[in-house]
């Protein structure tokens, strides 16, 4: 009797001693559990603060990542360019041409002047002893400078510059740290230095009227290099913004790399301000308010690069907030989504001539009217 009673004592003493290994099996596998999702909480935690927090302050403190975020100016179409050949991109009658804007840092420019077509078929052959010079001043056409996009340089319009050349001498330039032109710091306020210098450079050697063209970013460069000519009272014939912007931080937001980040309660600082801070402004829709000459504005419905709802502000700005009749007027074409132009194809709009025929007469009427009244 008492020998089976500690029969099932033992047993119980034996059972229960088996569940206790198996809790404390249980126990070490959830201590694993536990110890796994510590760890991925907290990669995941580093991970946000590296993509969120430190990526953003890196950002707000390396002027480098803002210019590369900016300016695309490596790895364009064409690949390998020809500066020097321009005959190779189909392009006859060009001299290739190098401009030192800066004196004191060599700062050169690469520059294509581009002959009006009419001379080629009257005869003027683009020989190599060709003194364009000469042609500048002595054929009685009108001059355009163009400035190219952030992701381009002066061979990517090629087929626009086919469209100006009907009514144009095309002079057109890489910007510093672009194309062949020399590195420079990639700031707004020195290319839009570099561009005042290029116009009053033109303006020497011309006595004809000087418009300026410029397509996305190059429009924001226009309209600020015009108000800054301003200030010397200078002022041109009349401008184009193909593709224009209301300011580079509106642009941004649809920019899918900052997209991404634009939800950030930080966002702001890190990055908005930062780019401001650094002097990247190209607040078009400002500027445009100083221009005084007739502007004419271009841009396609399915442009996805600058959406056409920025060029509609310009003009509606221009429109309001400038005098008409001190400042000249504002023409707006807006090409419809289905022609497919997009942001690099309005030079085949068959009515482009046309528009940049009638800009042309508008301006020639706004200075005869504003010199006779003066
Ligand atoms: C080209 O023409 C300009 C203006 O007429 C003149 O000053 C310059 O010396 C000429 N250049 C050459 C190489 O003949
Ligand atoms: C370019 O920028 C750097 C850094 O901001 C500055 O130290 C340097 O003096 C600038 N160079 C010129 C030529 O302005
Ligand atoms: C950033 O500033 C703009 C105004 O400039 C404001 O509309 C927006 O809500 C701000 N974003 C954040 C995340 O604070
Ligand atoms: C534009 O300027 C002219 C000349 O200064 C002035 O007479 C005219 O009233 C102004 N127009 C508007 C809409 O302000």
């Amino acid at each position: 009797m008492a020998a089976k009673r500690r029969r099932e004592v033992s047993h119980l003493i034996v059972e229960n001693n088996e569940e206790k290994k198996e809790l404390t099996l249980q126990q070490r596998l959830c201590k694993y559990c536990k110890i796994f999702t510590i760890t991925s909480v907290i990669l995941i935690i580093i991970v946000f603060i590296l993509a969120f927090v430190v990526l953003p302050l890196i950002f707000m403190n390396t002027v480098k990542w803002q210019e590369w975020l900016i300016f695309h100016n490596h790895n364009v179409t064409p690949q390998n360019p020809e500066f020097r050949y321009p005959e190779k991109y189909n392009m006859e009658a060009v001299e290739n041409l190098y401009v030192t804007v800066d004196l004191s840092s060599h700062l050169s420019l690469g520059v294509w002047y581009i002959l009006p077509e009419q001379l080629i078929s009257n005869g003027v052959t683009p020989e190599k002893d060709l003194n364009y010079t000469k042609v500048l001043f002595d054929e009685n056409f009108p001059v355009v400078l163009y400035l190219h996009e952030t992701n381009g340089n002066r061979i990517t319009p090629l087929n626009m510059y086919k469209v100006l050349r009907r009514f144009f001498h095309v002079i057109t330039i890489d910007y510093r740290s672009y194309g062949d032109s020399n590195e420079g710091n990639l700031s707004e306020v020195d290319i839009v230095k570099d561009v005042v210098f290029m116009y009053k450079w033109l303006k020497r050697r011309t006595n004809g009227e000087v418009f300026i063209w410029g397509h996305a970013l190059g429009a924001a460069i226009s309209t600020r290099a015009i108000a800054e000519l301003q200030k010397e009272k200078i002022v041109p014939t009349g401008l184009f913004l193909e593709a224009g912007f209301t300011e580079l931080k509106e642009l941004l937001l649809h920019n899918d790399i900052i997209k991404f980040f634009s939800w950030l309660p930080w966002f702001n600082a890190t990055v908005v301000d930062a780019l401001e801070y650094n002097g990247f402004r190209f607040k078009t829709q400002e500027d445009v308010v100083e221009v005084n000459c007739p502007i004419m504005i271009v841009h396609a419905e399915d442009d996805h690069v600058v959406p056409y709802t920025m060029g509609e502000e310009l003009f509606k700005t221009a429109q309001e907030k400038r005098n008409v009749t001190v400042q000249g007027s504002v023409s707006f074409y807006l090409f419809p989504g289905n022609l497919v132009y997009d942001h690099w194809r309005i030079y085949q709009a068959p009515e482009l001539p046309n528009y940049i025929e009638n800009h042309i007469d508008v301006c020639r009427e706004f200075h005869r009217v504003s010199e006779e009244t003066t």
